[in-house]
């Protein structure tokens, strides 16, 4: 059995910013409150005419470009969302058509904000099993599509982006290990009630503004920090280290008071984490990826060194990785 590595990672976020100062004018909230409750200042949101595969596509081909792959190279495509440009087909095929990626398979995979670390296991298990060499891996969100922007509670948190990377066979370990697990017990806590086969789209579900995100954020809260917590200590544990061995911490960034939490829980020093979450907020699916690739680019995670990715999500999932770089 080979073991599976990481190759190339790209991100893409959209340019239109949307400041706390920004949201203070159409909905009752302050920038003091959303900096101390989350530590979110902006996030990114993309046009009409954007939808979730175009920014999977841009950070696909930075992906490549950073891999040095090319798309003929790519065995599939698994990419992670909760707002995929139609319920189907799937985003992951019109990324594969706009990548020309011919000889690629592709499927979506929803998994809520654990999109990234569910398509990774996935993916690891397709090249360790030996089906595929090298897999191109995409956490992608158009959160603002579903965001109810008369809920404080909620719209204040989300953003848009993508990011992606090339996966591929190798002789030594990259991927060390990877933890999923799931409780569908509390799917109500957080989720999108209408528009699916349970409440399909009618008037009264347009006039109930059904077709966006809902959340009890205080509940979300508390399970995100306990499974973070866990999972990430089993990830460390099935990869054979300890805490003190992990070079750098690339949580989902949903609530910097999460992070704190769980970075404390773990016994982690503050320098060892990383956070763009001021810049974004939660990218859901597209959040690791982004962290990953500007902890590459800006030097903070270095080749060698021994990550730790964890994400939690709707459904509630939850997955972490750790990651020889
Ligand atoms: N601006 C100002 N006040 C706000 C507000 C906003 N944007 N949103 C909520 N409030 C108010 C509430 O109405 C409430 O007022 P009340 O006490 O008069 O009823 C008060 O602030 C406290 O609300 P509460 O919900 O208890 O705040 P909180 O400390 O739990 O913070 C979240 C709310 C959403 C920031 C927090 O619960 C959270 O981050 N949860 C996890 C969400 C998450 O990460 N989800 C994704 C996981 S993948």
């Amino acid at each position: 059995m080979g073991f599976a590595k990481f190759l190339g990672i790209g991100s893409s976020t959209p340019e239109k910013v949307l400041s706390n100062v920004d949201l203070e004018k159409i909905i009752d909230t302050s920038d003091e409150w959303i900096t101390t409750r989350t530590g979110i200042k902006e996030r990114r949101i993309a046009e009409p005419e954007v939808a979730t595969s175009d920014l999977a596509y841009e950070a696909s081909i930075k992906a490549l470009e950073d891999a040095a792959v090319d798309v003929s190279e790519i065995d599939g495509i698994v990419l992670g969302t909760i707002t995929p440009d139609h319920i189907f087909p799937s985003s992951a095929c019109m990324l594969q058509s706009r990548l020309g990626a011919k000889q690629a398979f592709a499927f979506d995979l929803l998994a809520g904000c654990s999109g990234f670390l569910y398509a990774l296991h996935a993916a690891k298990g397709m090249i360790e099993g030996g089906d595929s060499k090298k897999l191109l891996v995409v956490g992608a969100e158009t959160l603002s599509k579903i965001m109810n922007y008369e809920d404080r509670s909620t719209c204040i948190l989300f953003g848009d982006g993508a990011g992606a990377a090339v996966l591929s066979t190798s002789d030594t370990p990259g991927i060390l290990s990877s933890c999923l697990g799931a409780n569908g017990d509390d799917w109500d806590l957080l989720y999108m009630p209408a528009g699916g086969s349970r409440m399909p789209t009618s008037e009264e579900t347009i006039k109930n503004r059904g077709h966006f995100l809902r959340m009890e954020g205080k509940e979300v809260f508390k399970e995100a920090v306990k499974a973070i917590q866990a999972s990430s200590l089993q990830a460390i544990e099935k990869a054979d280290l300890t805490p003190d061995q992990i070079d750098l911490f690339i949580p989902h960034q949903a609530n910097y008071r999460i992070l704190e939490a769980v970075r404390k829980r773990i016994g982690l020093p503050e320098e060892k984490v990383f956070s763009n979450l001021d810049k974004y907020g939660n990218t859901s699916s597209a959040s690791v990826p982004i962290a990953l690739d500007e902890a590459v680019k800006s030097g903070r995670l270095k080749k060698g060194d021994i990550a730790l990715f964890s994400a939690f999500g709707a459904g509630f999932t939850w997955g972490a990785a750790v990651v020889r770089w």
